[in-house]
């Protein structure tokens, strides 16, 4: 199928692939990638993207029994309470309500229940190709304030996300909001013509330092679009379309088979470059493919 204009999800794909590694392998040692994160040890730094509308609780069964973080969207109290009853490690991601008494009363679930962080895609606020507010299955959307965001992140002691944070700009307002981190993502493309997420991370990194938590989401397909990822200044990839179809048909081991396989394509290439661990991945071991 020809691709739309400005079609952000094809221009990340390009992107990712224009990426080439070198190899440091003469000497390397085994690595190792294990990711502490918000106070918890994983096994990898690669975890599910805020799906929804799917299930949610084999999903995240699933990357607990890979020891992977989780991360969940759109969707009521009680499917986050099965989601947390797996005992996953979840960051609940919320929508950007017009109500904002939607909002709190998730954060105060997550919060209550023992999520690992919320966090909200403001990117979905508003629609793809009109700058109207978007609705979604009947609820109505609004893109919150900065007084708006600064008031929900103020309303709980978790750890807060902003999804869809997408340049220097919106990283440094977040992090004076008092984010943990964002999510550098242009929501399967509905940000049209977007700088692919990954291709803003060494920008973003040297603006905000270790002071931000990021994670790259979009068109991860294997561990070796993570590496370059990681390689770029990332903390942690998200997976979603990707995981799909293991989910349907293995549940929550088609998802845990997904991520351990791209955690072995991720250490392979940590150790051809000779990357002991995630915090020492040399970016120059990157280049760009001659177009
Ligand atoms: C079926 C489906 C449902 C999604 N639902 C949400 C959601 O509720 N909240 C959210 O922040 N993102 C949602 N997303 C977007 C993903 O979190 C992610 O940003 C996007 O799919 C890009 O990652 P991918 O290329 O790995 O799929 C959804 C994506 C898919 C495919």
């Amino acid at each position: 199928m020809a691709s739309l204009p400005g079609d952000s999800i094809r221009i990340a794909r390009e992107y990712l692939d224009s990426l080439l590694v070198e190899s440091r392998i003469v000497g390397a040692s085994r690595p190792s990638a294990r990711f502490d994160f918000l106070g918890c040890t994983f096994d990898t730094p690669i975890m599910t993207a805020a799906l929804s509308h799917l299930d949610l609780s084999g999903m995240a069964e699933g990357a607990r029994m890979a020891n992977a973080p989780v991360s969940i969207g759109m969707g009521g109290n009680d499917e986050m309470g099965k989601v947390l009853s797996t005992g996953a490690k979840v960051i609940k991601i919320i929508k950007p309500y017009a109500d904002h008494g939607e909002v709190f009363s998730r954060i105060r679930f997550a919060q209550e229940h023992g999520a690992l962080a919320v966090g909200m895609d403001v990117e979905h606020a508003i629609r793809a190709d009109s700058p109207e507010a978007d609705n979604i299955n009947g609820l109505q959307m609004k893109l919150p304030s900065l007084d708006d965001l600064k008031s929900f992140i103020r309303s709980t002691s978790l750890p807060f996300f902003i999804k869809g944070a997408l340049s220097v700009q919106d990283a440094r307002r977040c992090l004076e909001l008092g984010c943990a981190g964002i999510v550098l993502s242009h929501h399967n493309g509905l940000m049209r013509c977007a700088v692919p997420p990954v291709r803003l991370l060494p920008k973003i990194r040297a603006a905000v330092g270790k002071d931000l938590l990021l994670i790259a989401d979009g068109g991860m397909e294997s561990g070796y679009d993570a590496f370059k990822a990681l390689a770029l200044g990332a903390d942690a990839v998200t997976v979603g379309r990707a995981l799909m179809p293991a989910l349907k048909e293995n549940g929550a081991q088609g998802v845990c088979d997904v991520i351990t396989a791209m955690t072995n394509q991720l250490l392979a290439m940590m150790y051809r470059t000779g990357s002991p661990d995630l915090k020492h991945i040399d970016p120059s071991v990157l280049w760009e493919k001659d177009r």
